[in-house]
This record gives structure tokens, C-alpha cells and sequence, in this order.
């Protein structure tokens, strides 16, 4: 099966596809109060992350959610976004969303796309014991090791996602103490730090500028 998302006409691909795939987990999640819930679907939320794997060549895009008339919604926002791909800048591709209803679905067709388990790696503001750095999971990722990423909607992944999870990736940070990011927000970030494909030159010095960084102005 070959779901490699096509080439963006606006630059030629330059990386080989990585093995990762990305879930938008509406159940299990948690509620302000801590309660598991299913959140339901937004769809800017959608086609932002749409947009996002198909830059990074990210494969599928999954939406677990466990109730039919929001897998419905689902599905009329992936015609609606396809019909409009052509004539719209802010429509995309989605033939690499699919939906599904559990944790566990999600899971068995990540590994049977895969031809094998793929790490399962979840996503989260809160600082918890033994969170992965980045780099670990980015080279797990250049190594050819298929990846599954989990982010949740509403207040975050419920607790029973993390035990099920095989790691957790350290929390973004800005270093001001508060670290809670909008899903898309941190769905974009996240995955420019697993997939950019050169991270390098953030730290090259700009030639010609007087203190080595960007130009003023
Ligand atoms: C509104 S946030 C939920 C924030 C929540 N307090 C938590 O536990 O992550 C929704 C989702 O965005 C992602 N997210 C938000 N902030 C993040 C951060 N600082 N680092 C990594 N992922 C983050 C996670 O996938 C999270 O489940």
C-alpha cells in the first residue's frame, strides 16, 4: 500500500518518506476537571493538521474518535477539503486521514501499514517522570523506525493514553512556565523537530552580519 503523500508543486522533494504517522485522539481525553471525555472535532484543527503532514511527508493523519456523528462530520470535512484542493489555498489533500474509532484501531492499522509496531510516542505540556528528549525520537525516525505520534484534543491526552503509550516526549518550552499550547500549534512545532530536514542551519551564522546572527531590520 503506498500512502507517500505526493510532492507540494511548490518544491521538489528532497527526503526520503520517514515512517511516521499522526493520530488527533478525541477519546481518551481529559476535561479541565480531569474527567475522561470524548472532545468533539474542530475543524480548523483538522485542516490545520492536514496541511501540516502533508509538508512533512507524514502518513496517515488519523482521527480517533469513538462516536458516529462526528466521524460523519469527519468524513464531509475530508470531501468538502478534497473538492476545494485545487481552487483554495486553505484546502488541502486528505486522502491520508482516515478515522477511526480507539486507541486500539488506530494502533493495528498503524502496524499493519508499517509491516510492524511503530513506536508509539504521546504528546504533552505536563512534565512527567522519564519524558523523551527529541533527539532520541528524531533519530529513531531517520533510522527508518516507524513512529506513531499521539496529540490530544481538549485538556490533553487522558492517563490511561500514557500508559499505553512506549514514550513521551519532553514538553515544549518557551521557558516561561507556561507551556500549555493549542493542539495545532504544538502539532506544527512537534513536527518540525522530528522532520525538519535541516536543523543545522537554525545555528548557522549568517555571513556578513556583524554579531554572526540575522540580519537587522
Ligand atoms: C490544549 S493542549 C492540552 C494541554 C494539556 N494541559 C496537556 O496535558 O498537554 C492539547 C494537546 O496539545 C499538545 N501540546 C500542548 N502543549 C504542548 C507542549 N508544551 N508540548 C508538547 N505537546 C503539547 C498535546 O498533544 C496536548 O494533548
Amino acid at each position: 500500500m503506498n500512502d507517500s503523500p505526493q510532492p507540494s508543486p511548490d518544491s521538489p522533494s528532497s527526503v526520503q518518506p520517514r515512517r511516521v504517522a499522526v493520530a488527533l485522539v478525541h477519546h481518551p481525553v481529559r476535561d479541565r476537571n480531569h474527567m475522561e471525555i470524548a472532545a468533539s472535532v474542530d475543524w480548523v484543527d483538522f485542516f490545520d493538521a492536514g496541511r501540516v503532514t502533508l509538508v512533512y511527508g507524514v502518513t496517515p493523519l488519523y482521527v480517533v474518535h469513538p462516536v458516529e456523528s462526528q466521524k460523519a462530520l469527519v468524513e464531509r470535512l475530508i470531501s468538502h477539503g478534497t473538492r476545494d484542493d485545487r481552487t483554495s489555498e486553505t484546502r488541502g489533500r486528505f486522502d491520508h486521514a482516515r478515522i477511526v474509532d480507539s486507541l486500539d484501531e488506530c494502533i493495528a492499522d498503524a502496524t499493519e501499514r508499517f509491516g510492524e509496531r511503530p513506536l508509539v510516542v504521546a504528546t504533552t505540556a505536563r512534565r512527567l517522570a522519564g519524558q523523551r528528549p527529541y533527539a532520541t525520537v528524531r533519530a529513531a525516525i531517520d533510522r527508518g523506525e516507524p513512529v506513531l505520534l499521539l496529540f490530544g484534543k481538549a485538556s490533553g491526552l487522558a492517563d490511561s493514553v500514557f500508559e499505553r503509550s512506549d514514550a513521551v516526549l519532553e514538553p515544549l518550552s518557551g521557558g516561561t512556565g507556561f507551556d500549555h499550547l493549542p493542539v495545532r500549534g504544538a502539532f506544527a512545532i512537534v513536527l518540525d523537530r522530528l522532520l525538519a530536514t535541516d536543523r543545522s542551519a537554525d545555528a548557522r551564522p549568517v555571513s556578513g552580519a556583524p554579531d554572526g546572527g540575522q540580519p537587522h531590520g
